[in-house]
């Protein structure tokens, strides 16, 4: 299934049309976001039996480049760790949770090389980046992207230039974003300063931006969902959770989801439910008031640093993956992500806050009946625990005890458990 090398796909403008080349990221006629045109195969509906059987034979290790026949079939060397081919948990107790009669379903994307979803948006973006000669790459980050980027950077050669909010990323993210050679640059204020400073620093100086405004980032993340379907056996469940910050991600999922059910790859598409943290919450303001216009948020703030995001770039794309999937927006409390975490965690499969976000949502959604008890529903983790040691400490329920002086001490503290 594989296509011969050739050159790289054109990008289109998903509002007014207008095509260009694979390196534009805003449309020349209407200033908006482009995507990468979609490589279907010829055959429409029809070629789908035959993409599933090419998925499934592939001897790929990466869960990316697997489904390269509908990402961007003409790299054949990409820069890859490999990421992906992520666990799919089952927790019923986690369910129970939501509020659901079934067991919840959690896709793991903290698994992944770095630690999160954005190696899978990486892993194309710099393979692209090689391709078209870059030199120097660079973003603006909340900590997660900045630490992928610098790994996939270091793996090709290039020198990665990363603007992050002062103060304000997960010790995890900052020390790998360091550790990997990244030059960090840290920016007074939030995100959104920090992604206004490296689009015009990107334009000036030609750094090669690899934020998720990047549409070549959004065609490696679209594998998350494309891998969550065939773990399904290609049967959409009903309902697709996921934390939201700068809306590249349920862009991605909106685009794959399209894109499987116009190749035959799958009959139908889930529901997206995109939550974003209470205190950085504009594009659910957007979808709750039917607006028609995003009203940026000046001052985010949310424990789910991830997340921490006043004004997103991709808002449209978002807006239009949940119209297409009769999906919804949530918002929910940063009590309500760190109890969702606490749970996670404590079923053992563990995740950073903002990730904890998609759980949170779910039990909202069924609270409020806009998800039935007794639908299939799986949440996208996407960041590892590890990410964030200072949140999980800070909030944990269990105190360690203190070592006593005399055995019978020891066994009340053991058998009181
Ligand atoms: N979850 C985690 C762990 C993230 O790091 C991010 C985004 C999101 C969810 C939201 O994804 O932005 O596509 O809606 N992190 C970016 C970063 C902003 O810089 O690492 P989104």
């Amino acid at each position: 299934m594989t296509a011969a090398p050739g050159p790289l796909q054109p990008t289109e403008c998903p509002s007014c049309g207008s095509a260009g080349g694979p390196d534009r990221i805003r449309c020349e006629a209407c200033g908006d976001l482009v995507d990468v045109r979609a490589p279907l195969p010829a055959g429409g509906r029809a070629a789908g039996a035959a993409l599933r059987e090419a998925f499934e034979r592939s001897p790929e290790r990466s869960g990316v480049w697997r489904y390269r026949a509908l990402i961007a079939p003409t790299i054949a060397d990409p820069v890859s760790m490999p990421e992906g081919r992520t666990p799919l948990f089952e927790s019923a107790r986690l369910g129970r949770f939501c509020g659901l009669s079934r067991p919840l379903l959690l896709k793991h994307e903290g698994m992944n090389p770095t630690g999160s979803f954005k190696d899978r948006g990486m892993t194309v973006g710099v393979s692209v980046a090689r391709a078209r000669g870059a030199r120097a790459v660079a973003c603006a980050s909340t900590g997660n992207t900045s630490a992928s980027l610098a790994a996939y950077a270091a793996r090709a050669g290039l020198r990665a230039v990363v603007f992050i909010p002062a103060g304000k990323i997960a010790l995890g993210k900052l020390a790998q974003t360091l550790a990997y050679g990244a030059r960090a640059i840290q920016v007074d204020g939030s995100f959104d300063r920090a992604m206004a400073l490296v689009e015009e620093a990107a334009a000036a100086l030609g750094l090669y931006l690899l934020n998720s405004v990047n549409p070549w980032r959004i065609e490696g993340q679209k594998a998350i969902a494309l891998e969550l379907l065939h773990d399904l056996g290609w049967r959409a469940p009903d309902w697709l959770a996921l934390p939201a910050g700068n809306l590249g991600n349920t862009s991605a999922f909106g685009k794959a989801l399209r894109e499987a059910v116009a190749a035959g790859v799958v009959e139908r598409a889930p529901r997206l439910l995109a939550v974003q943290a209470a205190g950085a919450s504009p594009f659910y303001r957007l979808w709750r008031d039917g607006g028609a216009e995003l009203v940026p948020e000046p001052r985010p703030e949310t424990v789910a640093t991830a997340i921490r995001i006043g004004d997103p770039r991709s808002w449209k794309k978002a807006l239009r993956a949940l119209r297409e999937t009769g999906g919804a927006a949530e918002a929910a409390s940063d009590e309500e992500i760190l109890e969702a975490k606490r749970a996670i965690d404590a079923d053992g499969i563990g995740c950073e806050p903002a990730s904890a976000a998609s759980v949170a949502g779910v039990r909202r959604a069924v609270a409020a009946g806009r998800i039935p008890r007794d639908a299939q529903v799986v949440c996208v983790l996407t960041g590892h625990l590890l990410k964030d040691p200072d949140a999980t400490v800070k909030h944990l329920r269990n105190e360690p005890a203190r070592a006593p002086a005399d055995l019978g001490a020891l066994r009340r503290l053991i058998e009181e458990e």
